[in-house]
């Protein structure tokens, strides 16, 4: 659970977030945040075929604003192989943006994957994703190459994507 306090005395709550495993339940939910969050959107069941796999996790995270209301904030889905882990995608709804959800998700899948003893962690980030590759940064992510033409935007030039590598051990 992590808090971010903004000194309103105790007259209202502290903003809280918390990160949890996610369930094949929070499918439709996580559906939702990532049509809203990608030109092209996944289907309930396409993130439910993909939850049920072996070696996927899932976290969601919850957003709790100084009112003390909560709502469905974010999520992160990451598969693991030997001693590798990818992120397969993670997004945060608009309206809880630049709130530390994303950076949040992103910790506690590294700290699983550690408990995991797995050693490092890739991605892969459209190279105009000026706000992920910002995320990913801080949490030390090294660039460690590109593949060109991947994210092809409608009838703008296709542009290229990052591939990002954290250690973790
Ligand atoms: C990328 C994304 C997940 C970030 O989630 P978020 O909850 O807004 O990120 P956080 O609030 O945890 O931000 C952590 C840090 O990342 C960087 N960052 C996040 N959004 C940023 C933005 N729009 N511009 C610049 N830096 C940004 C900042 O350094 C930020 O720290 P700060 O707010 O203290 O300056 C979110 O923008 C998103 O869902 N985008 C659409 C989906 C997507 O692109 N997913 C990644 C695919 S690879």
């Amino acid at each position: 659970m992590i808090g971010k306090g903004l000194g309103f005395g105790g007259v209202l709550g502290r903003p809280e977030i918390v990160v949890r495993t996610a369930s094949v339940e929070d499918a439709t939910m996580i559906a939702a945040i990532h049509g809203e969050s990608f030109a092209r959107g996944w289907s309930d069941g396409e993130i439910e075929a993909l939850m049920r796999q072996d070696n996927v996790a899932a976290l969601a995270a919850e957003y709790r604003n100084v009112f003390g209301h909560s709502n469905a904030a974010g999520f992160v889905l990451f598969r693991s192989a030997a001693d590798e882990a990818e992120i397969l995608t993670v997004a945060v709804n608009p309206a809880s943006r630049r709130r530390g959800v994303g950076r949040a998700l992103m910790e506690e899948a590294i700290r699983r994957l550690y408990a995991e003893r797995i050693g490092s962690l890739f991605l892969e980030v459209d190279g105009g994703n000026a706000a992920a590759i910002a995320l990913y940064e801080m949490l030390e992510f090294i660039p460690v190459g590109e593949r060109s033409g991947y994210y092809a935007h409608g009838a703008t030039p296709a542009r290229g994507a990052l591939v990002m590598r954290r250690d973790i051990r």
